[in-house]
This record gives C-alpha cells, sequence and structure tokens, in this order.
C-alpha cells in the first residue's frame, strides 16, 4: 500500500479536492474526520458533479463524496484485497486499522504484484448478453414482474388501470405521482388539449415529409416531423432549463404526437389532415383525426385501453434509450427521436402489423399448425410471441385478448385458434423457453377492428409510449448519473504497432 494518502476535510471545497488531486497526479481522495475514512472522491465523482452542473467553488466534498467507502483491513492478505477490488470495479481502497486511516492500495499496484504473488485473478463481472437481468437504475414510474404475469404503473396493477381508469388520468399518474381528482382532471385535460395543435412552421413542412420516400414509413416520417418540431419549438438541454419548462417539452411532446401521426398518413393518402376536436377525449380524438367522424364509443373504449396497457413497461429497449440519451444532459427532443428509432425495429415495436400479416399467410386454422412448424424449424421467430421478461401470460395480451372478445369479429376467433396452435408448436419443438402471445399479438387485431391501417400500427403504440418516455425523462433529469456501461473486449491483444501507411 501506499501511505501517502492524499486526503481532504469533508468541508473543504470540491475545487481545492480537485486542485489538490492535479497536483498529486492521482484519480482520488480519501475524505477523512478525526483521522477516519468518512468518504472518497474520485473522478467519477466529478464527471457526476459536472453533469448536475454544480457550482464547483462553493460545492463541498461531503455534498459529492461517495460516502462510508469500503476498506482493507492492513493485515488483511494482499490477495483477498486484490479479488474485493477486481469484484467491486473500485480502483481505490482506503486501508484502515483500527478505523484509523494508514495508507491506501490500487488496483494498479497489485495488478503488478499479481504475477509475483501468484495470485489469481478472478477477472471482471461476466457481460450478459442484452442486458438480461442487470438493474441499470432506480425507478418509481413502474415495474414488470416476468414470472408473476405482472407490470405495474407506480402502485397500481397497469390492466386494472386501463379496466378502470382514462388515458388522461394514467397520464397524469404517470407525470404527477397520483390519480388526479375531479379539478385536477379537467385542469389536465385543458392543458393536453391546448398542446395537441402542431405549429405552423411545422404543419408547412409536413407534406414534403409525408412524401418524401418512394413508399410512406409512418415512423420514419413520425422521427423526421416530430424532430423538426422539437427544432421548431426551441426544446435545449434539461441542464439549461427549469424543471416546469422540461415538464412543459414533456407535455407537448405527448399530446402532440397523436396529431402528427394522423396529419402525415391522411398527407400520405393525399389527404388534408383533420385539426385536433377540441371536446373528445385523447383517444376519441385519435379515431377522429383519421376519418373527421366522432368514433363509435365502443371503439374509443377499446382503442384506450390499449393505449393505457401499453404506455410503460419497465426498462424496454426505447425507454432504456431514451433514458441513456437524456442521462447526456440531452434536450428531450433527442430521447424521444432516439426512442422512436429504438421502438420501430420488428423485436420491439414493429411487431404487431407482422402479426397480422401472419395471421393472413396462414389463411385457415387447419393450416396453422404445419405453417407455424415450418417457419419454427427454418429458425424463424414467430412474431407476437416470446417476451423477455414475461415467462408466463403477457398481462397485456390476457387483456388485449378481453377487448378483442368484447369487438368481435371473424378474426378473433381466428387469432385465438393461432395462438393456441402457436404456443403448442413451440412448446414442442422449442422446450422449457415459455413462449407465450405477447402484447402485439392481440394488439394487431384490436387495432384492426377499430379501423385502423396496419401502417399505423406502430405509430399508434408510440402515441401511448411516448407518455412512458417522457414520464422516464423527467424522473431520469430529476436524479441523473450519466449511463455509460463497460464491455469485455475480445479482439486481437492490442497494442499492436500501427503499420507505416505503404507508399508508391
Ligand atoms: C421478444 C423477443 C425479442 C425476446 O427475445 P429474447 O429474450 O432475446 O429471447 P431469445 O431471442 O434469446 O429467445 C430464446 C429462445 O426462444 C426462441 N424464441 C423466442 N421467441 C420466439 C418466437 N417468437 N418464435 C420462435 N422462437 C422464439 C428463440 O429462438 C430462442 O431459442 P434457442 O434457445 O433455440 O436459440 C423474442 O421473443 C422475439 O423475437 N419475439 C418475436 C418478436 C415480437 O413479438 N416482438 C414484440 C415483443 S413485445
Amino acid at each position: 500500500m501506499s501511505k501517502e494518502v492524499l486526503t481532504v476535510a469533508p468541508t473543504d471545497t470540491v475545487t481545492s479536492a480537485c486542485a489538490l488531486m492535479l497536483e498529486r497526479g492521482v484519480g482520488s481522495t480519501v475524505v477523512l474526520h478525526d483521522d477516519r475514512p468518512v468518504g472518497i472522491l474520485t473522478e467519477r465523482d466529478l464527471v457526476r458533479i459536472t453533469a448536475d452542473g454544480a457550482d464547483l467553488a462553493t460545492a463541498m466534498v461531503s455534498q459529492w463524496m461517495t460516502a462510508d467507502p469500503d476498506s482493507v483491513a492492513s493485515n488483511a492478505p494482499v490477495n483477498d484485497a486484490f479479488v474485493s477490488l477486481r469484484k467491486h470495479g473500485y480502483r481505490h481502497f482506503p486501508v484502515v486499522d483500527g478505523g484509523r486511516l494508514v495508507g491506501i492500495v490500487s488496483l494498479r499496484d497489485l495488478l503488478k504484484l499479481a504475477p509475483i504473488l501468484q495470485i489469481e485473478d478472478p477477472g471482471l463481472p461476466e457481460s450478459r448478453r442484452g442486458l438480461e437481468g442487470v438493474m441499470v437504475a432506480e425507478t418509481a414510474v413502474g415495474d414488470v414482474r416476468g414470472t408473476e404475469g405482472f407490470y405495474h404503473y407506480r402502485q397500481y396493477n397497469a390492466t386494472e388501470l386501463a379496466e378502470k381508469r382514462s388515458m388522461e388520468d394514467v397520464w397524469h399518474l404517470l407525470y404527477e405521482g397520483h390519480l388526479p381528482d375531479r379539478a385536477e382532471r379537467e385542469a389536465f385535460t385543458a392543458e393536453i388539449a391546448s398542446l395537441r395543435q402542431i405549429p405552423p412552421a411545422v404543419k408547412e413542412l409536413l407534406p414534403a415529409i409525408a412524401n418524401a420516400g418512394e413508399t410512406f414509413v409512418p415512423l420514419d416520417a413520425l422521427r423526421s416531423a416530430y424532430s423538426t418540431l422539437a427544432t421548431s419549438v426551441g426544446f435545449r438541454s434539461w441542464m439549461d432549463i427549469d424543471r416546469a419548462t422540461l415538464r412543459e417539452n414533456a407535455m407537448r411532446t405527448s399530446a402532440v404526437m397523436p396529431t402528427l401521426i394522423m396529419a402525415l398518413y391522411r398527407l400520405s393518402q393525399g389527404k388534408d389532415p383533420i385539426d385536433p376536436h377540441p371536446d373528445l377525449s385523447y383517444a376519441a380524438n385519435y379515431l377522429y383525426m383519421l376519418t373527421g367522424e366522432v368514433p363509435d364509443p365502443g371503439h374509443a373504449r377499446a382503442i384506450e385501453q390499449y393505449l393505457i396497457s401499453t404506455t410503460d413497461h419497465g426498462f424496454n429497449s426505447s425507454t432504456f434509450t431514451a433514458r441513456v440519451i437524456t442521462s447526456t444532459g440531452a434536450d428531450l427532443g433527442s430521447a424521444v427521436v432516439g426512442a422512436i428509432g429504438a421502438l420501430s425495429g420488428p423485436l420491439h415495436g414493429g411487431a404487431p402489423s407482422r402479426a397480422l400479416d401472419m395471421l393472413d399467410a396462414i389463411g385457415t386454422p387447419d393450416q396453422a399448425d404445419a405453417w407455424i412448424r415450418q417457419h419454427v424449424l427454418a429458425g424463424e421467430k414467430i412474431m407476437g410471441f416470446g417476451h423477455r421478461i414475461y415467462k408466463t401470460d403477457d398481462p397485456r395480451s390476457v387483456m388485449l385478448r378481453g377487448v378483442a372478445e368484447r369487438l368481435g369479429g371473424p378474426m378473433v376467433d381466428f387469432a385465438k385458434q393461432v395462438e393456441k396452435t402457436v404456443v403448442a408448436v413451440l412448446a414442442e419443438l422449442k422446450p422449457g423457453r415459455q413462449l407465450y402471445a405477447n402484447v402485439e399479438f392481440y394488439a394487431g387485431v384490436v387495432m384492426a377492428n377499430v379501423g385502423l391501417p396496419r401502417t399505423l400500427f406502430t405509430p399508434t403504440f408510440t402515441s401511448s409510449r411516448v407518455i412512458g418516455w417522457t414520464s422516464h425523462v423527467l424522473e431520469q433529469a430529476a436524479d441523473n448519473r450519466l449511463i455509460r456501461p463497460s464491455a469485455h473486449y475480445d479482439g486481437p491483444p492490442p497494442p499492436v504497432p500501427v503499420p507505416v501507411p505503404d507508399t508508391d
């Protein structure tokens, strides 16, 4: 160990601690109170301080240090200290004797000693493919319990919310942390209505965006149009605006998304966009903007239940994307554009229209078994089945099956027969994988039955999930730490000398 430890007091300023670290050329300093280590301030903490925009001249070490650091006893075997540092990913350990600081031991020193003392290197923790099972943050927005087939928004069962409450209520719950009372609901609904309109400067550009490609790809068009809107209304880094402005960015984004989706779709069909209906609920207005007709209340409620059930879902890929982008201090618009990109993939949000395409391809119930078998044996995935977290029925699929049954129609019975066959064939051909219908399978059936064209399935999913994304952006910004994981390098061993370029 090194006996010359750089120490500072909890009451020192971060600036003075940084100056000492620079002067001594070290990456951390132990914080001492009465000769006892009460904290450690590392380069990682300095990054956190900078990202939080704290005033370094007045910020005190005690506010930013990692309190009660792990330490090692001076008589502990070197091997134990080494294993512990490697396992925890620490670079330094204070060394204590009877609780008093006597030195510091660094991973660099121990790595040099390892071959001499023949210490066995336990290596770094294994990387988890696809980050499966890795906890990456604390959240109070909601969670998914895969083995129970249960998910919740805040403290409420999400499917129960979809049975009993409106989209506006659930949105309020996610943003404000509680379900609204009557007065809060009225104020919140009025606020949404005031933010549904597309700003004129963006509206003018929509025909060009809707007709930019050879074929209309709705989510690509939405990503472009929303990005333009975020630029036009001047969203800025959340580090440069106050909390109320960030919340306004979030409200505006979630309120305008359905209007953008429907305007782009109609333009791609050569039709004029329809302005939002001031008196209709969120869900009824969504269907209204497609046709200009006030929808059947049963259809409006069905799509509302779909929207509520897909508003949030733990740390799914697009939500995680939004949080990663937010963690860098980027503006809310960038986080949402990135999340739309993540959602567009067929392994995430791009499956519902593919599930219906599959029903078309199967054609009749008697052909289901052979069709599914052939595709699974060819190594293909059956769209609308399987889930990273759920190893039992996806509660959203169970709820949406009920909504589909309520709507009725021949497609519903056919879908139920195909579901049974897929589950049975997958259990036989992929034993032990526990593959069941996920949200996407009945989502397609419900959306088709209320009159939404297939190209609008994934954008419709986006219109509800954006409320989840922005709730997470607000939460990430309120207690931020840069998300920056590591990876195991498994390429050719470096450093290889860089070859001199060939010359003629
Ligand atoms: C959702 C999904 C991406 C989860 O993926 P994951 O947790 O990474 O699971 P994996 O892809 O590793 O699958 C594990 C095993 O089950 C199989 N499997 C998973 N979903 C399957 C499906 N829908 N059809 C056929 N086999 C499937 C895989 O082939 C794999 O088998 P193997 O062990 O023989 O290699 C995956 O189930 C899938 O691609 N489903 C279809 C797309 C879909 O419906 N997406 C919407 C999700 S809400």
